[in-house]
């Protein structure tokens, strides 16, 4: 049977002929999720009949060179494990190279003339799809390139825009600017692949298709919310790039306040992308700026030092590669927010993040306030507890609620029990990437899981005061990898006489 949220919230365009031109071609991304979810849509018989992938990058190399290294990426990062041979042989006679420099003019020549033919070729029709897979210092090269080659307003392309969107609202504000230079509003795709997650576009669904938990997602009803992404790994091997970005702005400022968003909004006039994300932007402008003056209160920044994971040392963040011996990089931050409006006035919002914690998590729980503490303090012997709504995003998706029930027996008992609903138990298939789903919709044509422009503005608003208040606010707090950040941490919240969730 159709499922009536999908028809709702999942795909309501078909995705059109199309050429996607990946600037980057030749990095990570590419190879580890680009082409294994374009693959993957391929197998589902997702991708338009005419369709091809045009590879832009720096380094020399054949259409079957490109077209092996992507096969090895496929055969490790594809969910379809074996991949069909025949569906990577079609889907791989339509992938191309092309080698130029980012900001030599005729590389594009000859990409719009090899466009063209594409489009003879292939039946692509004039649609392109310009996908800015590189480091963002080069985002504006290729953005002014394709404006000066006819390539941006007016036509049928459309852009997608990896993350780091900036690293800052002004430097945001002035990607924003140069986008808008050559494309349209419409024509902008900022991806943030939290939004792609099946469980975050589930949070819509859970809050609207229900009517059992609108009514109380208000502050008379609920004491706080903890929004938890937390990571087992470490920087891995992108330490340089993640000594200029931190855990602030790599996760918190572009996934986790897009939780926070959509946990937050109010009910949007209808689906269509700019419904709802009018309803994001109101809650992030509602949210009240940290003042410097309060950050020690509002904040808690980390740095991990050497531990063990599952039984395994691991080293600190100062010794990891390309990482500078005193940094102050955080790699854990632990917020609280306030959203100053009507429904929220007063709920806090605790936000945490942590590489090399115990775990490799996300979830929000929905924290209710305790029942009044009458009928059963006397008869029990520890208070009642409050209820829980926890919506883990990943691993084992799904929902679950704590609620209190008498232990059977003679004795009054009350105990906390849990009904847990779990995606892969009630729908058996398994969900898309996130990737894939973002890459047809943009296909399709349809912005509803990207971010707009003022949106990504409010966020930086936001954490542009959480880093001037912390330039003043000394190190980060050192925690041992292995356990769930610095204790500072637990002092912040248990100041508020709240604890956090183990999850
Ligand atoms: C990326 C961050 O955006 O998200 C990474 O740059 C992080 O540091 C990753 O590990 C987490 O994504 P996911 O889907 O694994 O939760």
């Amino acid at each position: 049977m159709e499922n009536p949220l999908r028809e709702g919230l999942v795909t309501r365009h078909a995705a059109e002929p199309c050429v996607v031109v990946i600037f980057g071609a030749t990095g990570d991304l590419t190879r580890r999720k680009l082409v294994p979810a374009l693959c993957n849509l391929a197998h589902e018989g997702q991708l338009p009949a005419g369709f091809a992938v045009v590879g832009f990058a720096r380094r020399p190399k054949s259409n079957a060179e490109f077209r092996a290294e992507l096969l090895d990426g496929v055969k490790k990062f594809s969910r379809f494990n074996p991949i069909n041979p025949a569906v990577w042989d079609s889907f791989a006679q339509g992938i191309f190279y092309h080698q130029a420099e980012f900001s030599d003019a005729t590389g594009y020549d000859r990409l719009n003339q090899f466009l063209r033919q594409l489009d003879k070729d292939r039946g692509t029709a004039g649609n392109r799809l310009f996908y800015l897979a590189t480091a963002p210092p080069d985002f504006t090269t290729i953005i002014r390139q394709l404006g000066a080659h006819g390539l941006g307003r007016g036509t049928a392309s459309r852009i997608i825009v990896e993350k780091p969107f900036g690293r800052s609202l002004a430097t945001a504000h002035e990607l924003n600017t140069e986008l808008a230079t050559v494309f349209d509003e419409n024509q902008v795709y900022r991806i943030d692949h939290y939004l792609g997650k099946e469980t975050v576009q589930n949070i819509l669904a859970l809050r609207f298709a229900n009517e059992i938990f609108e009514p109380l997602w208000n502050q008379k009803y609920i004491d706080h919310v903890q929004i938890t992404v937390s990571e087992s790994l470490g920087v891995e091997t992108r330490g340089s790039y993640y000594e200029k970005s931190g855990a602030l702005r790599d996760m918190v400022q572009n996934h986790m306040m897009q939780l926070l968003a959509l946990v937050g909004m109010e009910p949007p006039a209808g689906l269509a992308a700019n419904d709802i994300r009018d309803e994001k932007v109101k809650v992030l402008r509602s949210i009240r700026p940290i003042e410097p003056g309060h950050i020690s209160q509002s904040s808690v920044r980390g740095q991990y030092a050497a531990g063990s994971l599952a039984g395994k040392a691991v080293v600190g963040y100062h010794e990891e590669l390309n990482v500078a011996p005193d940094s102050r990089t955080e790699t854990f931050v632990a917020l609280k927010l306030f959203i100053d409006n009507w429904r929220w006035a007063s709920v806090p919002f605790y936000l945490r993040h942590g590489k090399r914690l115990p775990k490799q998590t996300a979830e929000i729980a929905i924290q209710f306030k305790a029942p009044p503490a009458v009928l059963f303090a006397a008869e029990t012997t520890a208070p009642v507890q409050p209820n829980v709504l926890v919506l883990r995003i990943q691993p084992d998706e799904g929902i679950a609620i704590r609620m209190n029930a008498k232990v059977p027996g003679t004795a009054l008992h009350i105990e906390p029990v849990k009904m847990d609903f779990r995606y892969g138990g009630s729908f058996g298939a398994r969900s898309p990437e996130a990737y894939e789903r973002l890459l047809h919709d943009a296909l399709a044509g349809d912005a509803t899981l990207f971010t707009r422009s003022d949106e990504v503005e409010a966020s930086w608003r936001l954490m542009d005061a959480v880093l001037t208040g912390w330039q003043t606010a000394g190190r980060p707090a050192a925690y041992e990898a292995g356990t769930w950040g610095p204790p500072e941490a637990d002092a912040f919240i248990a100041k508020d006489g709240r604890t956090w969730r183990r999850p």
